[in-house]
């Protein structure tokens, strides 16, 4: 079990997360993406960056943590949420794009690699 499968896990990163979101990242994003686009934000942690995705784009959130899913549901029960490993990608879906922070550093070398091979072939 990792880290952000405790519910001890889930609550230390949302303090750690305080004050911090992708809104220069997505500012970028937003450049290159036509609004209403698909966007599948995998691994979405408490779902910040997936608030202000949501204010231009179709979002998916996704993560491998029931916690966080769980959490983020709680508080927006009308979501659709995907319970997704980053590695294996493993749903038959496809979306115009797809958004991560702050999540390869997780990944092993080659867990890395394989999602990026998912990424491009799913
Ligand atoms: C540092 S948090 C970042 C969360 C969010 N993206 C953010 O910007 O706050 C790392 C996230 O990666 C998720 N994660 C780690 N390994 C994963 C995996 N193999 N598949 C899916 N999610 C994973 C964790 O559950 C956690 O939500």
């Amino acid at each position: 079990m990792g880290f952000f499968d405790t519910e001890k896990g889930v609550d230390e990163y949302t303090k750690m997360a305080e004050g911090y979101d992708g809104t220069e990242l997505i500012k970028i994003l937003q450049e290159y993406l036509s609004e209403k686009s698909t966007v599948l934000e995998l691994s979405m942690g408490l779902g910040k960056d997936l608030d202000i995705l949501s204010k231009t784009f179709t979002v998916t959130g996704s993560d491998n943590s029931q916690g966080f899913l769980d959490k983020y549901k709680k508080e927006n029960p009308e979501e659709g949420l995907l319970k997704l490993d980053a590695i294996t990608l493993s749903k038959d879906r496809t979306f115009d794009c797809i958004y991560s922070n702050k999540v390869s550093h997780h990944l092993t070398r080659e867990g890395l690699s394989k999602s990026m091979r998912m990424k491009c072939t799913n």
